[in-house]
């Protein structure tokens, strides 16, 4: 099974952006441990960052056909973004929002997600860690059929 893990803005900075709420760990790290694990629940990880709301949208569609599911950190555009929400509600893949921080204990703001409601789940405030939950929920989503 393939699966891509897409990062959407300013996750390129993580280890250094903030790190009392992201933690230290850098995109590379993060992106290490979501490829060794994905080996580990038979899932071939590969990976994607961007800035652009375009661009994850193009790579969302992309996906199509190619990748069994997604992990989606959209960052910030978690909070604005219909045009990502109906990205997702396109391709019919099966996608796992993750978050490095817990959203709902922050600024209220952020309680908001565009992509819960066409995501099968949301994992948040586990940093790094989010990424391999949603790996674990993702692999144990497609073993039992799901797509
Ligand atoms: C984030 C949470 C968002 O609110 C924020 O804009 C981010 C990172 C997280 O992983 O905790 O860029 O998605």
């Amino acid at each position: 099974r393939n699966v891509l893990v897409l990062n959407g803005p300013n996750l390129n900075l993580l280890g250094t952006r903030q790190p009392e709420v992201y933690g230290s760990t850098t995109l590379q790290m993060v992106e290490d441990l979501c490829v060794q694990h994905g080996v580990s629940v038979g899932l071939q990880v590969s990976h994607l960052q961007s800035n652009h709301e375009g661009a994850l949208i193009d790579a969302i569609h992309a996906a199509r056909g190619v990748q069994d599911g997604l992990v989606l950190n959209a960052g910030a555009f978690t909070h604005t973004s219909v045009a990502l929400m109906d990205a997702i509600a396109s391709v019919e893949l099966p996608v796992v929002e993750v978050h490095l921080s817990n959203i709902h204990a922050r600024e209220a703001f952020r309680h908001k997600s565009f992509i819960a409601p066409v995501a099968l789940g949301q994992i948040c405030g586990f940093g790094a860690q989010s990424y391999v939950l949603a790996l674990d929920a993702l692999a144990a989503h497609l073993t039992a059929g799901g797509a």
